[in-house]
């Protein structure tokens, strides 16, 4: 096949991928955070970070690895390398919102105060009611082009609720409806 002129964007917006979104802990200063303090969402000592993603495979089973692409200039970048966890995600139809808000560029935007979270024993915090979860080590990083790919160990996962949101051709969908 002859490579044509055009966008690779175009060709990626024909792959339908699931949505999820990346958590982390907002406050890097914030030293006072252990494991054994997290006791409720109420009296957790920082915020939470979170960001839209789609670029995230499944490497292998035994052990339980994935891959995350993020690019050099998201603020989670700087958050998972120095927590060295994330937690994904899969969003539902329901959390259709969640997926536009957390792709927002927008600096100022409060994350924390607009979903509902709970942390897993190891402290990553988690978006309640998803489709499923996956509290993540990372085991491997490196530096391709101007993204950073994590691969993160699979500690704690679980099933949600709900109907997958998808991702195609720009837009979000559901299995069901098309357009969502
Ligand atoms: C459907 C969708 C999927 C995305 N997937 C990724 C991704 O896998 N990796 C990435 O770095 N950015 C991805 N983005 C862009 C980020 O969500 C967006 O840049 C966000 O503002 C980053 O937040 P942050 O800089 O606060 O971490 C995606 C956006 C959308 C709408």
């Amino acid at each position: 096949m002859t490579k044509k002129t055009g966008d690779i964007r175009d060709i990626w917006s024909r792959f339908t991928t699931g949505v999820a979104v990346i958590t982390t802990l907002e406050d890097l200063s914030s030293d006072l955070w252990t494991a054994s303090q997290v006791t409720g969402e109420s009296d957790f000592p920082t915020s939470v970070h979170g960001m839209t993603a789609n670029a995230l495979c499944s490497v292998s089973i035994d052990p339980p690895l994935l891959l995350l692409s993020v690019g050099f200039g998201r603020r989670s970048r700087n958050l998972i390398e120095v927590r060295n966890r994330f937690g994904v995600n899969f969003l539902n139809t329901a959390q259709l919102d969640i997926a536009v808000n957390f792709s927002s560029s927008d600096p100022d935007l409060n994350r924390s105060g607009a979903v509902d979270y709970w942390y897993t024993e190891q402290g990553t915090p988690m978006i309640a009611n998803s489709l499923a979860y996956i509290d993540c080590k990372v085991v491997n990083h490196f530096e391709v082009a101007d993204h950073v790919i994590f691969i993160g160990e699979a500690e704690h996962f679980d099933l949600g609720e709900g109907e997958p949101l998808v991702y195609y051709e720009r837009g979000y969908r559901s299995l069901n409806n098309g357009d969502d």
